[in-house]
């Protein structure tokens, strides 16, 4: 029987591919989707695929996935760098978590080098651009398979 795994964008990931292209790239959140679904396939695995701009709504997405998913791949985007609660969230969930970053953090400003989210996270992808998503996929089939 195939796994689900949730696949969670936090806030301003909904313009991806308007906003500041030269940082996260041409690519569209609903192209992101599309990635992750031809890379989940080949994995055996169903993917739920969401974004929010609002933290607690993140928040209640993770604990659906504590009864619904085997694993959370998250970008949680600015709340990356400020979300307690966020973090607080996945430890209450028991399987892997992979954290994504489209760019790479540690060359940016000095405030996005601190991640909560890190703290829980099994794996973290920074800097590889969308294809961090479709990387974080196959590593979650390999957790899983
Ligand atoms: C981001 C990096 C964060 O610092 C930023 O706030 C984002 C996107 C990334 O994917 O590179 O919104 O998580």
């Amino acid at each position: 029987m195939s796994k689900t795994i949730y696949i969670l964008n936090g806030p301003n990931l909904n313009l991806l591919g308007k906003r500041e292209p030269e940082i996260y790239g041409s690519d569209t959140l609903e192209d992101v989707e599309a990635l992750c679904a031809t890379e989940a396939a080949l994995h055996d695995l169903d993917v739920v695929f969401a974004q929010s701009n609002h933290e607690g709504e993140i928040i209640d997405l993770i604990h659906e996935a504590r009864e619904k998913a085997a694993g959370i791949v998250i970008n949680p985007a600015a709340y990356t760098h400020t979300s307690v609660a966020i973090l607080d969230a996945l430890n209450t969930f028991e399987g892997p978590v992979i954290e994504v970053h489209i760019s790479q953090v540690h060359k940016r400003e000095a405030f996005r080098h601190h991640s909560y989210v890190s703290m829980r996270a099994d794996a973290v992808m920074a800097g590889f651009g969308v294809n961090g998503y479709r990387l974080a996929v196959a590593q979650m089939g390999h957790l899983l398979g």
